[in-house]
């Protein structure tokens, strides 16, 4: 019924013309909101972050990230060939390095044989079908869990670059298929990409951690490869300064400049402008981190009864995909995977 005016006694209401455009009209049964609805989120937009620890058998909590484990490689590779099975396109592989492996300038990320290697040639032999990206910065093998050299309170730049190229050598030599430099030193993926192409990884893709901004969020993720207590001051002069966007197109333009094959903005909820703007002033790929904050809060709201989690995680991931995320990666990924499965 038309909506009526409020008329004095007597006198017959005038009808209000009623809006002629009506959005609801499209909203009103599920099979019209399916036709109109602008992005979808499948399992191909997911890239599964796993923590890797020695041991055998081993599935160890996280106490600030109720559900997500330390995973042994024998359970790694379970899980690789569950995410293989679940259609989600690739897996970020992050060690929990022995703290006794751990010293001031990282050694432990050179070796042949440590724990991220001997991980990836290991699901490479079981699972060659799935992406397996490996991430290249310093943090989870020093002492003082910073992503670089240290000379006193300094981090060292370009002594640095030379020591995350040759990690990212031993990644690819292992079988990476994919290098994602976190550490957010100037002129990095240049010298990666320079490093690879010398040694014949011509197709070794460069994932560029482009703007990773000093982030509260990733409180829980220090706390899951052990470097929470031991980092010494804060990475706010390398990571990004959370009040800036114009710099994150910067370091985009670097990147890209550079070789970078695909970028990434991190962390995710908090940054969808940065997404944004990236996506549309580059138009190259671009994924987003939702980072182990972002899982915290989903989670543990969730396991508080306060909100309805799979409703939470799948909104937010949708978000990604609206703000211009080509993928995402989350520790939610194989969840989601099983969710959009069952839908
Ligand atoms: C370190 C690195 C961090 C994350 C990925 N790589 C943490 C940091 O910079 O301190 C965070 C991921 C997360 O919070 O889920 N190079």
């Amino acid at each position: 019924a038309a909506a009526r005016a409020l008329a004095p006694d007597g006198d017959a209401p005038a009808p209000l013309p009623g809006p002629t455009v009506r959005l609801r009209r499209n909203r009103k049964a599920e099979w019209t909101r399916r036709l109109v609805r602008e992005n979808v989120l499948t399992a191909n937009d997911l890239i599964w972050p796993i923590f890797v620890r020695e041991g055998v058998n081993q599935h160890e909590a996280i106490a600030s990230m109720p559900g997500v484990e330390r995973l042994s490689i024998d359970a790694a590779v379970e899980s690789a060939r569950e995410a293989h099975a679940l259609g989600v396109p690739a897996i970020a592989l992050f060690p929990y390095t022995d703290p006794a492996l751990r010293d001031a300038a990282g050694t432990e990320a050179l070796n042949p044989d440590n724990l991220i290697c001997r991980a990836v040639r290991a699901i490479k032999e079981t699972t060659p079908e799935i992406g397996l990206i490996t991430d290249v910065a310093l943090d989870p093998y020093t002492s003082h869990g910073h992503d670089g050299l240290m000379r006193g309170e300094e981090i060292l730049n370009d002594e640095t670059v030379e020591v995350l190229v040759k990690q990212a050598l031993n990644f690819a030599r292992a079988g990476a298929d994919m290098i994602a430099p976190s550490d957010m030193m100037d002129g990095r993926v240049g010298a990666i990409r320079r490093g690879l192409d010398a040694e014949g990884f011509t197709s070794v893709q460069v994932l560029a951690y482009a703007a990773k901004y000093a982030s509260a969020f990733y409180g829980p993720f220090r706390d899951a490869v052990g470097t929470q207590k031991t980092l010494i001051g804060d990475k706010r002069t390398y990571q990004m300064d959370p009040a800036n966007s114009d710099e994150a197109l910067r370091e985009v333009a670097q990147d890209i400049a550079e070789g970078a094959d695909m970028v990434m903005v991190k962390p995710g909820l908090p940054y969808l402008d940065i997404i944004y703007r990236v996506k549309e002033k580059f138009g190259l790929p671009t994924f987003a981190y939702q980072v182990s904050g972002e899982y915290a809060m989903i989670e543990g709201a969730a396991r508080n009864g306060w909100l309805d989690g799979d409703r939470a995680i799948m909104e937010s991931l949708l978000a990604f995909k609206r703000a211009g995320a080509d993928a995402v990666l989350t520790y939610f990924a194989p969840r989601v995977a099983r969710l959009l499965r069952d839908e």
